[in-house]
């Protein structure tokens, strides 16, 4: 008999998560009832969100339950569905979590054309983060022709796009990644206007000359010293969408932020927010978004590790910044 194989939330970590929080185990598959489908997962995409829900604390959305499958999106194939709107053979994306099978309200999945673009693209580009670089950047930043747009974790799933759709717009678009590599795709491949090493020792400095204008529009990642830095390059009346803050997320306490006097005197507007808030911009956004890549305007890159047992590793990887693009874990 084939068996569910999944991966459990185990224990909640105090700091650094380390892969003995998680549990490899199986189950039996589960069967729809009505109104149900049944999904053979074929690809499980790894956030960094996801370190918040393994925490007991408050947050904006539930915690992943000890003992429970990890939260995650999936792209998977309908093996059995008992409700008219899908069909068996269908390719979807839901949030089934990080195991083989699932089963979840026909509603809850969305119908995807596998052959406009791959698959697992539905988690990055033209799914979550790709909406999430949209929303933050157009609707928070609102890019001027002529601006500088800077955004941290720029080679990765969001902050990739973010740079590219400032390209659009006309901005210049100043990247900031850890090491050599990443900036050079991000310049090269991306065509960012430039590209600032954050590891480097220099990197305060390499800012300043990236950035001879200032910088209007910041899409704040990080946090941590990466903001620290930026914070000095402020023009008046700069915005910063406040996306993510990853260099925090396994610190036991929060980090301060020790340049307050640079949004007050820059007015700056800063807007914490989160994509699933604005479930009305989603449709808008997919459709632009899949018209962009199609044409060329938007490129994307993906590190892909094989097989459900390997997502913890990975998913620490991407938490260290060892991912190099969009990180996926490929299930079949
Ligand atoms: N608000 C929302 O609705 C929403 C939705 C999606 C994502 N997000 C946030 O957006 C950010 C990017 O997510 P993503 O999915 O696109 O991930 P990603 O950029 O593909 O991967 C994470 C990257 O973060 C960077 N990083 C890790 N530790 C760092 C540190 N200490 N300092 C600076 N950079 C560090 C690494 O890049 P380097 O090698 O360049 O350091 C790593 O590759 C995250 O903060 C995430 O939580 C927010």
């Amino acid at each position: 008999m084939v068996a569910n194989k999944r991966v459990l939330l185990k224990s909640r970590p105090k700091g650094w998560v380390t892969e003995s929080n998680f549990e490899i185990a199986e189950a039996p598959i589960p069967k729809p009832k009505e109104g149900e489908a049944l999904v053979r997962n074929h690809w499980l995409s790894l956030d960094p969100y996801m370190r918040g829900r393994m925490n007991d604390t408050k947050s904006y959305a539930a915690k992943a339950e000890l003992g429970e499958v990890m939260v995650g999106g999936t792209v998977g194939e309908v093996l059995e569905s008992k409700d008219k709107s899908l069909k068996k053979g269908d390719i979807v994306v839901g949030s089934l979590g990080w195991q083989h099978y699932g089963v979840a309200s026909a509603k809850a999945f969305r119908v995807v054309d596998a052959k406009a673009v791959s698959a697992q693209a539905y988690l990055g580009v033209v799914g979550m983060p790709g909406v999430t670089a949209w929303v933050g950047l157009l609707t928070i930043g609102e890019p001027k022709r002529g601006e500088t747009v800077a955004v941290s974790a720029a080679s990765g799933a969001v902050g990739s796009v973010v740079g590219q759709i400032a390209k659009i717009k006309g901005a210049r678009a100043v990247g900031i990644a850890g090491g050599e590599a990443k900036c050079r795709y991000v310049v090269d491949e991306l065509k960012f206007d430039a590209c600032v090493d954050y590891k480097s020792p220099s990197f305060v400095k390499d800012l300043e000359a990236a950035t001879p204008k200032g910088v209007d529009v910041y899409f704040e990642n990080v946090g941590g010293p990466v903001l620290e830095a930026i914070s000095g390059r402020f023009n008046a009346f700069a915005r910063m969408p406040l996306c993510g803050l990853i260099s925090e997320y396994n610190a036991t306490q929060p980090m301060g932020f020790r340049n307050l006097r640079s949004i007050l005197t820059n007015r700056v507007k800063v807007q914490g927010f989160i994509v699933s808030d604005r479930m009305e911009l989603w449709p808008p956004a997919l459709k632009e978004l899949a018209e962009w890549v199609a044409s060329g305007k938007i490129k994307y890159r993906e590190s892909i590790v094989q097989g459900l047992e390997n997502a913890p590793k990975a998913f620490i990887g991407l938490l260290k910044g060892e991912n190099f693009g969009k990180q996926l874990v490929k299930l079949v």
